[in-house]
Formats: structure tokens, C-alpha cells, sequence
């Protein structure tokens, strides 16, 4: 299917690269590229030859620059509600499809942009890159999770201090409070990210979506409450045919052949 503001690529390795191409917008986020984004996304989701994203901006200048302004002026409260209940559960989508995703944040990644990043699994940045959610600036205040995901990322003071001041932050700060795993240079950072994400695929398929759930359920849930979660998961991996090769190669002292079952 073709769209009209994303491009999506997928690949012989599984890794679909995905770009959303409003450039003369700075990669804006408009109703009708969120609902292109949920009809990738399900896409990516349900077919079982794309096993992991690569998020990225069109253009050199912008990964996501926000939700469309002119959009957002135009709400009433009714239609803003609308808009921020859909805009999340389509990035919940991308969070919790049990695939691992990369943001490439190839420049502004704000507000909405940075919002869609904080639901990827990682995020690794350019050294230009700017971050920050600047909705206070504009009398608002983020709507696709960015007051709940950036605590839950960075702790609550710094991600505080982004919210309310609504600057932005340079790559090598994002870096050091940990709100991107890697910065690296422009001409690498897409086949940088192919290899993290070839690095996480070379591991066992199931053992991995386990992984990425049990951090997302422990998250919100008490210490004891997510280790029994971790144990009934580890439970659900010890199963696996996967599990009995990763073994044997070890002892066989050879490469594993997942297979994901
Ligand atoms: N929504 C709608 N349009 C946007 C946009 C957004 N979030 N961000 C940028 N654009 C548009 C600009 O209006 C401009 O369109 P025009 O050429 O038709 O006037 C075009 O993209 C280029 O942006 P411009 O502001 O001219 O580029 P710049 O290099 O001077 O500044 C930014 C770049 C990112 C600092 C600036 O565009 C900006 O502050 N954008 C809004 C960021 C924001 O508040 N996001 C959160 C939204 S909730």
C-alpha cells in the first residue's frame, strides 16, 4: 500500500524502515499521517516477515517536529480529546506489538516527534538533533503520553524540567540523561540502527517479546507484583523449542538456529 506522508520499506533482513515524509512540514504529525501510521503499524504488527521498525523523519532537518499546529488550533475540546485518544492508541501500538522498533532521530523530534520516539524500543539520535516537548509554549500540554512515558524514561525531575520549560535539548544531553541510547553520526544512522536491531534479532524471538513485555507490564506494577509476572514469562521461554537450542549450541559450543517456537 502506498501512502500519502510515510514510506514504508520493508526488508530482506525483516527490518522494515519506516519514514514519515512531510518535510515541507518538518514531518509534521496531521490526522491523516496518524492514520497512515496505524495502517502501517498494523502491517508491521501482523505480518510475520517484518520483525522489527526502524522510525525515521524525511529531509535533513526533522525526525517529527510535533502534532500539526494548524491542526491543533482549530479544536474544540470534544475533537482534542478525539484526536489525543486515537494519536495513543496508535503509539501504544507501535510500544506493545512485541517487536522491537528504533527511533532514528535525524533532527527535531519534538513534541508528537518525541512522543512517537519515547514509544519505540530505542532511540538513537544525530548529533544535531534537538528534543523537547514545547507544548506549554503553545498553551497545551503533550497528548501522546509525553508526561507519562519521559518520567518513566528519564525520572521525574528531568523529564519535569523538559515539560515545563518546553525547551529543547540538544543530542549529546539526551544522551547523557539517557533519553537516547547512542548518538552517531548522519551518514550512519540508519545502517547504525539496522545493526542494534540485527544484534536484538540474532537472539530468540520469543524470549524477546517476552522481555519487552515483561518491562512494559513491570513498569507500572509493584516490585513483587512484576517478578511474578518475570517468573511466570520465564516460565512461558523455559517451553520453548528456542530455549533447547540456545542450550545445546552453547554446550555444542556452536551458533544457535532460533526459530522462533
Ligand atoms: N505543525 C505544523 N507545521 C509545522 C510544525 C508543526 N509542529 N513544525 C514546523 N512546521 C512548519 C512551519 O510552519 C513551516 O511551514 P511554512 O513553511 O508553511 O511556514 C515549516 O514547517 C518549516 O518550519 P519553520 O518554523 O519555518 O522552520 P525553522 O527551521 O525556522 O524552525 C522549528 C524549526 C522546529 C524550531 C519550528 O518549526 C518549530 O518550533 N516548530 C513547532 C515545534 C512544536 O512546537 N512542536 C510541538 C507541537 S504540539
Amino acid at each position: 500500500m502506498s501512502y500519502s506522508h510515510l514510506v514504508f520499506e520493508p526488508a530482506p533482513d525483516g527490518i522494515a524502515l519506516l519514514t514519515v515524509r512531510r518535510p515541507e512540514k518538518l514531518n509534521a504529525l496531521n490526522r491523516e499521517t496518524i492514520r497512515e501510521l496505524d495502517d502501517a503499524l498494523r502491517r508491521a504488527e501482523s505480518d510475520p516477515s517484518i520483525r522489527a521498525l526502524i522510525l525515521t523523519g524525511a529531509g535533513e532537518k526533522a525526525f517529527v517536529a510535533g502534532a500539526d499546529i494548524a491542526e491543533l488550533a482549530e479544536l474544540d475540546p470534544v475533537e482534542a480529546r478525539e484526536l489525543t485518544l486515537r494519536g495513543q492508541r496508535v503509539f501504544r501500538r507501535l510500544e506493545t506489538m512485541g517487536k522491537p522498533s528504533v527511533a532514528a532521530i535525524n533532527g527535531y523530534a519534538l513534541g508528537g516527534g518525541l512522543e512517537l520516539a519515547l514509544c519505540c524500543t530505542l532511540r538513537v539520535a544525530v548529533p544535531q538533533a534537538r528534543l523537547g516537548q514545547p507544548e506549554v509554549k503553545l498553551g497545551i500540554i503533550p497528548g501522546y503520553g509525553g508526561t507519562q512515558r519521559l518520567p518513566r524514561l528519564v525520572g521525574r525531575g528531568r523529564a519535569l524540567e523538559l515539560l515545563l520549560t518546553g525547551e529543547a535539548i540538544d543530542a549529546a544531553e539526551a544522551h547523557r540523561i539517557g533519553l537516547v541510547n547512542h548518538v552517531v553520526a548522519p551518514e550512519e544512522l540508519i545502517e547504525f540502527c539496522r545493526g542494534l536491531l540485527r544484534k536484538i534479532l540474532a537472539n530468540a524471538p520469543v524470549a524477546l517479546a517476552l522481555v519487552m513485555d515483561a518491562v512494559d507490564a513491570g513498569l507500572d506494577a509493584a516490585l513483587d507484583e512484576g517478578l511474578r509476572y518475570e517468573a511466570a514469562a520465564f516460565a512461558v521461554s523455559a517451553a520453548t523449542q528456542d530455549r533447547r537450542e540456545g542450550m545445546r549450541a552453547f554446550l555444542e559450543k556452536r551458533a544457535p538456529v532460533f526459530r522462533g517456537n
